[in-house]
């Protein structure tokens, strides 16, 4: 697997990713955000993105956002190729993006809300903390984010206290963790693509 900050010329899987971000809401039956390509294209051509390939094809992406004069941070929009999940492939993404959110953006807090087991999974193994939005920002181009999510109405109901995400935050003077992932520059432990006729 190769995962490495994206670039411009990226782009062409643009469409590709705002497809898996569809299925994957739609196969969750819970709200996502849902993202235009040209602005995950923005994402690539910014530096502030993350992409991951197996066997040559797309295998992942993650970006961020800043928010609050660059005060707070969220990596976004984390997916994974759906035929190549639980093998590691989102932590080693979440663990890329989280490096670089810290080297960009050192003071800023990082932050994400979630409904995903998957994704507080990895975000407490980086070090974040269940908080109530309280904590979080509160600037509108982050809640806004949330208007495309079929929960938003419940969002609205309580004023942007709570909703069914949860609120997990990473103070920014806390220590780097670095996470155990399969060590996938060794080639053993890549996960195979397949096509769904080959999987058994
Ligand atoms: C969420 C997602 C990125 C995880 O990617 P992944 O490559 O499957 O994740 P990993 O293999 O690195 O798994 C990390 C941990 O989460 C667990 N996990 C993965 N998918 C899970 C699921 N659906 N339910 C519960 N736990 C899950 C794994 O078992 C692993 O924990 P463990 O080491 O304790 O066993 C992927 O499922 C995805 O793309 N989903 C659709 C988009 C999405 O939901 N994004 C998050 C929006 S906030």
């Amino acid at each position: 697997m190769t995962i490495r900050v994206a670039t411009t010329a990226d782009a062409q899987y643009a469409d590709q990713l705002c497809q898996w971000y569809i299925d994957s809401a739609k196969q969750r039956g819970t709200g996502i955000a849902k993202r235009e390509p040209a602005y995950v294209a923005h994402k690539m051509a910014s530096g502030d993105s993350v992409i991951a390939f197996v066997d040559d094809q797309l295998a992942g992406f993650c970006y961020i956002e800043t928010f609050d004069d660059k005060t707070f941070v969220v990596n976004s929009g984390l997916v994974v190729n759906a035929e190549i999940r639980k093998h590691g492939v989102g932590r080693a993404i979440k663990q890329a993006v989280f490096e670089l959110s810290r080297s960009k953006y050192p003071n800023a807090k990082i932050f994400g809300i979630t409904t995903s087991l998957a994704v507080m999974k990895i975000n407490t193994e980086l070090g974040y903390k269940p908080v109530t939005f309280s904590e979080l920002t509160s600037s509108e181009d982050f809640w806004k984010g949330c208007k495309s999510c079929k929960n938003y109405g419940i969002l609205t109901e309580n004023e942007r206290r709570m909703c069914l995400c949860t609120g997990m935050l990473f103070d920014g003077s806390a220590p780097l963790v670095q996470l155990q992932v399969p060590d996938f520059s060794a080639g053993t432990h890549d996960p195979q693509l397949v096509s769904p006729d080959s999987a058994s």
